[in-house]
């Protein structure tokens, strides 16, 4: 088979890096891929946004299958446009995708699905939304931007003050541009967070291990928000027991409530989770694999993602077995000085090989390009290292182990991923209310 992934960040190398490995692969192409991605696959030169340009690719090199990395392509149409034109692809079309593409969508199916999530309300004026908050008691409440805007739409506010400056920032500055045209003010929810994807095909819902991640810069979960500065896989207390429980009452619901819309979903589809007192909630989906929860889930794969992506698109999922392997996995996110508000460009990486000969050690590479006979930064996130272990500590200490090795200037990295997971493996933290289970 010869195989089209689209992106170019450290999902996209976890994908090639296993579709390099699959039985079925004969060739596999990225576009446009990074510096890592080239040593594993043919990296094109065509934008992840060129929707033409990855069409008349696929069609020149008679590819098989396409597999979307990020959200946007998929929120713009880029399976419908290759499906219509006789190309497989691993991804939702645009109707599914909006899913992503609209909070508000989302919220709608959640209901219509019965799914529980929080309570909300839909606002595109400024005198109603802060009518809304005049009848507002509890605080924190946050207000989302409906649409797409890169992980930064969603403001948490303290009291009512902060609230009327995030529907100004939306309604009024638009700061989110089309994408906050409408608002949700949304009740706040206290409890952690799980990342959960499955693969489905239009019918059948088959999760992948569950993951955590980590958005703020800084240690001990301060400073900004990031795209993701480390994840790991599984997460101890939230077991297949429970899984298969947030799968039957949450996902498969919500496809099914898909279908009755005439809406087929094909390709991933992610649960942002947060576990409260009062059982497992939705905050979100997404429409493709996480980042950087991708890094830490796919090592542990036993199975062959390629096959699987396959059968996905195909409709063919019900029955195929997905295997784990025992080992816990921990990902370390490196990167360049400035991030997130900016990021370095240009930098000498030294330390890579290195850094993958530890064992148990994978170096994906996110922002990153050839120069001369260096590999240098060229984006925010830089690298996620990723280290499977036979508990939480191995591996966490096996990742440290590998960033021990990388060095270029300006390098940002969390010191304490994984510390929770370690803690609560061995009984030191409970991240979930008692009683959670299947
Ligand atoms: N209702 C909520 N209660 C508490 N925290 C929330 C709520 N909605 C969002 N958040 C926090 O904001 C983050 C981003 O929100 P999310 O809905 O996932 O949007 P996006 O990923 O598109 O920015 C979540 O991971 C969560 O930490
Ligand atoms: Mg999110």
């Amino acid at each position: 088979m010869r195989v089209l992934v689209v992106g170019g960040g450290g999902r996209e190398h976890a994908l090639v890096h296993s579709f390099a490995s699959s039985r079925l692969a004969t060739q596999v192409f990225c576009a446009p891929g990074n510096a890592g991605i080239a040593a594993e696959a043919d990296c094109v030169d065509v934008g992840g946004d060129d929707l033409p340009g990855l069409l008349a690719f696929a069609r020149r090199e008679r590819i098989d299958l396409t597999v979307i990395g990020p959200e946007t392509p998929l929120v713009a149409g880029i399976a419908d446009r290759f499906t219509d034109d006789g190309l497989l692809v691993f991804g939702p079309n645009a109707r599914a995708a909006q899913l992503e593409g609209s909070k508000l969508f989302a919220k709608q199916v959640m209901e219509d699905a019965g799914a529980p999530t929080g309570r909300y309300r839909r606002h595109t004026t400024v005198a109603g939304a802060f009518a809304d908050l005049d009848e507002q008691a509890d605080y924190p409440i946050v207000v989302k931007a409906d649409g797409l805007a890169a992980g930064k739409g969603v403001l948490i506010c303290n009291d009512r003050d902060e609230a009327r400056d995030a529907v100004d920032a939306c309604l009024v500055e638009k700061r989110f541009g089309d994408a906050g045209d409408a608002i949700l003010i949304e009740e706040f929810l206290q409890g952690s967070e799980v990342s959960l994807l499955a693969l489905c095909d239009g019918k059948t819902v088959v999760p992948m291990a569950p993951a955590q991640d980590y958005k703020r810069i800084f240690a001990d979960d301060e400073g900004p928000n990031t795209g993701g500065m480390g994840s790991y896989c599984p997460v101890p207390g939230f077991g297949p027991d429970v899984v298969e429980r947030v799968i039957a009452d949450r996902f498969q619901p919500v496809l099914d409530a898909l279908r009755r819309r005439g809406v087929e979903y094909r390709g991933v589809l992610y649960g942002g989770l947060i576990v409260t007192a009062q059982g497992v909630k939705l905050l979100e989906f997404n429409c493709r694999f996480g980042d950087p929860e991708t890094q830490a889930i796919l090592p542990r794969l036993d199975s062959d993602l390629l096959e699987l992506c396959l059968a996905a698109a195909n409709g063919e999922l019900a029955g195929v077995p997905v295997a784990w392997k025992p080992q816990q996995c921990v990902t370390v996110v490196m990167a360049s000085r400035g991030y997130p508000a900016t990021s370095s460009k240009g930098d000498v990486i030294t330390g890579l090989a290195e850094a993958a000969a530890e064992p148990g050690v994978t170096v994906y590479h996110a922002g990153t390009a050839r120069k001369d006979d260096h590999v240098v930064t060229a984006g925010g996130r830089v690298l996620a290292v990723s280290a499977l272990g036979n508990d939480f500590a191995a591996a966490r200490d096996a990742a440290y182990a590998g960033i021990a090795h990388i060095r270029f200037d300006g390098m940002q990295c969390r010191p304490d991923i994984a510390e929770r997971a370690v803690r609560a493996e061995q009984g030191r933290l409970r991240l979930f209310p008692a009683g959670l289970a299947g």
